[in-house]
């Protein structure tokens, strides 16, 4: 009986046992602080175009546009990408390109290779998304 019993017990200890391990993990993921927006007023030619231009052109800008994203043009920045809008202006924290950037999802993170950003850099980003992400004509 109990020789019969003792593998059942053992397999649903181990689900159990991954499942507390599975769960702590999610829940440890979710509450990872996103940085907080920079507290002054950001312009976007002096804070975030050279931000843009320095980590992300490479990929999302007049030779590649990765996902169907420019960064480098306007009215392509404010389109999105194949995922939809990158920023939506006074939502920091639901604007995908804060996501990517600050490593909320774990299988997409921007820039994908080499440093990432810095709590400043994502402060500045969600700032100026916050501000209502103003892209002045010609920029
Ligand atoms: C080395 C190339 C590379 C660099 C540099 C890079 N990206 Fe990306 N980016 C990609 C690739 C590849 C994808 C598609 C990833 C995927 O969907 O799995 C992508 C997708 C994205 C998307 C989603 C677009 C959509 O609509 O699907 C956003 C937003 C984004 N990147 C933002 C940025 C930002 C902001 C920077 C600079 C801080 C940056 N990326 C730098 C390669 C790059």
């Amino acid at each position: 009986m109990t020789i019969g019993l003792r593998p059942t017990a053992t397999i649903f200890l181990v689900i159990c046992a991954a499942v507390t391990i599975f769960m702590a993990a999610g829940s440890a993921d979710e509450s990872r602080p996103l940085p907080a927006p920079a507290k002054r007023a950001v312009d976007f030619a002096k804070d975030i175009k050279p931000l843009f231009r320095d980590t992300c052109y490479k990929c999302h800008g007049a030779s590649k546009k990765e996902s169907g994203l420019r960064l480098d043009r306007r009215d392509d920045a404010l389109n999105g990408g194949d995922g939809g809008p990158a920023f939506v202006a006074g939502k920091s924290a639901e604007s995908l390109l804060i996501k990517y950037v600050a490593g909320l999802d774990p299988d997409v993170v921007m820039p994908p290779e080499g440093d990432k950003l810095s709590d400043d850099q994502i402060g500045l980003l969600r700032a100026w998304i916050d501000q209502g992400a103003k892209w002045p004509e010609g920029e």
